[in-house]
């Protein structure tokens, strides 16, 4: 199915099922510890072997001499690979650096070599027993030292320019021109990487933890060199990955290696301090925004830039994005450079660009607007736009952003704020009130799910689509009810499994919208295969109600169409040109109030509201949960994450749970999520947009710009962390 014109009413809108707060149906499973997690597909391969991952020890150059003798003779030692051993191998499309490193080394912890052992303990000890020899090479690790060095980079529209942006903010009365930081950051699930590899004769069955089924499933064959049909992977529970797991990665691959070499299965999991080294991360960012406006505050000049670093072959951080599209001015410039740094590689997290660009701009939103002596959602809604101010012929297909904004002011109380910073106290606690703005795209994907009927009318759905922690599987199971009108109980959800049809996947917050759609495609599908078996003549006039199918004062049961032999059908949805005609993007506010401890500095988040407009919200409850933990993720990002680089030795020190700090229950507050009541008929039949994203876009923002409201110390540089605070704080008294 295709969808080319903006949606119209469809069995969707009943919203007898969609839209309803409903508890996930995968939770029993989870609750109780029967979900299988990768390292736990314990029936699917019950004899596998353990290996333990090496990683490189230096951050560039390369291995000049590696002796295996004394760990091949270790206790339970049965193989050990290395990319000597491993023999030819590509690499897969969405890697910048080799999975398997050797002789050259790429970063720090990259992978060097695995050691499979009958038992977990004895393929630790073993890898401590593989001895290694480098020549070092001098590397690049500091963004600040590279960024004059950085180029253009090579896609991606690095540079935009619309109007004259160096004359018109030259002319403007009133001009910010200021530098942010981001520092790197880690995705920091819970579940680390983890694979089980099987090998049957040349087909390889892999139990991963993966977002994306079949671009995982491509570039293991890729890397590999076989064909991708000899590829199998299986990850229906995954313990989240905020982008973290959306590609291959090593342990995956090694895992496959190390079955073959030693002719059984194989699991592997990354150990927590490997993690963040071997892995991919949020690059960091150097951010300049010069800002000009009216005296009475309407935006004449916009202009960001970022700087952001990688390995060679490697992607920006894309923070410029929503300065792109967010606020109204006729003059404008974007610009994106990319640093060579020989760091591990940079890849995406949790809304990247949008995540990391609103940290800075939204900070200098509200320094423009303590300047302007204007109010700071009352400034952002003096400088919307309804079209895409580079191209002001797109519209977009839904913009709410004032509402959320003045929606978010009412219910949060933002008329108590006192605009003069440092002035209200609670006790020992300076009181501020900070608001952010924020936005996150929509991409649709093309998706698809193939939808079963028994006789029973049971539905059951396949479909390679992930679910992260997310709810996807609920969300799904929800369609396919409504559509097909049967209960949430009638309906069964098999999904994470290369066998299946190729979904969305889990990425860029499109698979909830995406991967629904495939669903409702596939069940447009099958309730005409029922409404042609039932004898019914067309099947837009046949209502699929209370577990039947009625037409023409005829209703059978669902199941009856089935009676001769399970009905099976299968469909995707994929897109015209609607997400090009029509701008289309998601948009909220955040309200945060803290309290900063006048003598030391410590801040607290005391209260947060976020208002999401972002299309229909398939299910409240489950989308509720992501955007509280996006804010709570907002709120590390703001106060605590961030990775510390040796610039010695080129790699993050703080690389585990212990030295790279996240929220933890006692530092989250009060949390509000309110949705807008919305429906986007340009995104899907779904009419759905996400929100896994948008939830966190502006967070950190609305917290810094909170504690500058209690304290007066405008912190450009995050973590807001009270060394930077305190020596400006007001005196205590
Ligand atoms: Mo997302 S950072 O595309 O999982």
């Amino acid at each position: 199915m295709k969808f080319t014109t903006p949606a119209t009413t469809n069995p969707i809108d009943q919203l007898k099922v969609v839209g309803r707060a409903t508890d996930r149906i995968d939770g029993p499973r989870k609750t109780s510890g029967s979900a299988p997690y990768a390292y736990e597909q314990h029936a699917a391969a019950p004899h596998a072997a353990y290996g333990q991952v090496v990683g490189a020890a230096i951050a560039k150059g390369r291995i000049s001499a590696i002796d295996l003798g004394e760990a091949k003779r270790a206790p339970g030692v049965i193989a050990i690979v290395t990319a000597e051993t491993a023999g030819a191998l590509g690499k897969g499309k969405m890697n910048t650096a080799k999975l398997l490193g050797g002789p050259d080394i790429e970063h720090y912890h990259q992978a060097i070599a695995l050691v499979v052992a009958e038992t977990f303990e004895q393929a630790r000890a073993a890898a401590l027993l593989v001895r290694v020899k480098y020549v070092k090479e001098d590397g690049a690790f500091d963004l600040a030292k590279a960024k004059d060095g950085a180029h253009k980079p090579k896609d991606g529209k690095p540079d935009t320019r619309v109007g004259d942006f160096d004359g018109a903010y030259a002319a403007a009365p009133v001009r910010l021109d200021a530098h942010y930081t981001t520092p790197d950051q880690s995705h920091a699930m819970m579940e680390p990487h983890a694979s089980i590899a099987a090998w049957e004769g040349d087909k390889l069955t892999l139990w991963t933890s993966n977002q994306m089924i079949a671009w995982s499933r491509a570039d293991m064959a890729r890397t590999l060199g076989i064909p991708k049909e000899n590829v199998r992977l299986v990850s229906p529970f995954i313990g989240g990955g905020f982008g973290g797991k959306l590609f291959l990665r090593a342990e995956a691959l090694l895992a496959a290696l190390g079955a073959r070499a030693a002719k059984r299965p194989v699991k592997v999991a990354l150990a927590r301090p490997m993690m963040i080294n071997n892995t991919t991360h949020r690059p960091a960012t150097i951010q300049r925004i010069r800002l000009g406006a009216t005296r009475d505050g309407k935006i004449t000049a916009i202009g960001h830039e970022s700087w952001s670093g990688d390995l060679a072959g490697g992607k920006p951080e894309t923070a410029v994005m929503q300065t792109r599209l967010l606020y109204a001015g006729a003059n404008r410039m974007t610009a994106m450079r990319l640093a060579v740094l020989d760091l591990p590689e940079g890849n995406a997290m949790r809304a990247p660009g949008e995540a990391p660009g609103l940290m800075a701009l939204e900070i200098a939103m509200d320094e423009m607007a303590d300047k302007l002596k204007i109010d700071p959602v009352a400034f952002r809604i003096l400088n919307d736009t309804k079209v895409d101010p580079e191209k002001p012929e797109r519209r977009f297909s839904q913009r709410r952003l004032i509402d959320c904004l003045r929606t978010g002011a009412d219910k949060f109380g933002w008329n108590a704020r006192n605009p003069q910073p440092g002035k209200t106290r609670d006790g020992q606690w300076l009181i501020g009130f900070g608001v952010a703005a924020a936005f996150r795209n929509n991409l649709v994907t093309k998706s698809a799910a193939r939808i079963r009927l028994d006789r029973n009318g049971v539905v059951t759905v396949e479909t390679d689509m992930t679910d992260i922690g997310t709810g996807s599987y609920t969300i799904i199971a929800q369609t396919a009810a409504e559509m097909l009108g049967v209960p949430l109980a009638k309906v069964v959800v098999r999904l994470g499994d290369s066998d299946f049809p190729v979904s969305s996947g889990s990425g860029g917050q499109w698979g909830a919208n995406s991967s629904t759609a495939g669903v409702y495609a596939a069940c447009v599908k099958l309730r005409e295969a029922v409404a042609e078996k039932l004898g019914f003549a067309a099947a837009a006039e046949v209502e699929f109600a209370d577990g039947q199918v009625r037409a023409g004062g005829r209703a059978l049961p669902l199941g009856q169409a089935a009676e001769a032999g399970e009905l099976v059908a299968e469909d995707f949805m994929e897109y015209g040109d609607l997400d090009k005609r029509f701008q289309q993007s998601t948009f909220g506010a955040h309200f945060v109030e803290v309290g900063v401890d006048i003598a030391t500095g410590e801040t607290r988040v005391r209260r947060m509201l976020a208002v999401c407009a972002a299309g229909r919200i398939l299910n409240p409850k489950s989308a509720r949960s992501q955007v509280i933990g996006a804010m709570t993720m907002g709120l590390g990002a703001a106060l605590m994450e961030e990775l510390v680089i040796d610039q010695r030795a080129g790699y993050f020190v703080n690389h585990d749970l212990a030295g790279y700090e996240v929220p933890v229950h006692a530092d989250v507050p009060h949390q509000e999520v309110i949705f807008l009541d919305e429906t986007d008929p340009m995104s899907s039949p779904m009419k759905a947009k996400g929100v896994g994203e948008l939830g966190i876009c502006g967070v950190a923002a609305a917290i810094a710009n909170a504690v500058y409201n209690a304290t007066g110390v405008r912190v450009r540089d995050y973590p807001v962390t009270l060394d930077k605070l305190l020596p400006t704080m007001p005196a205590y008294s």
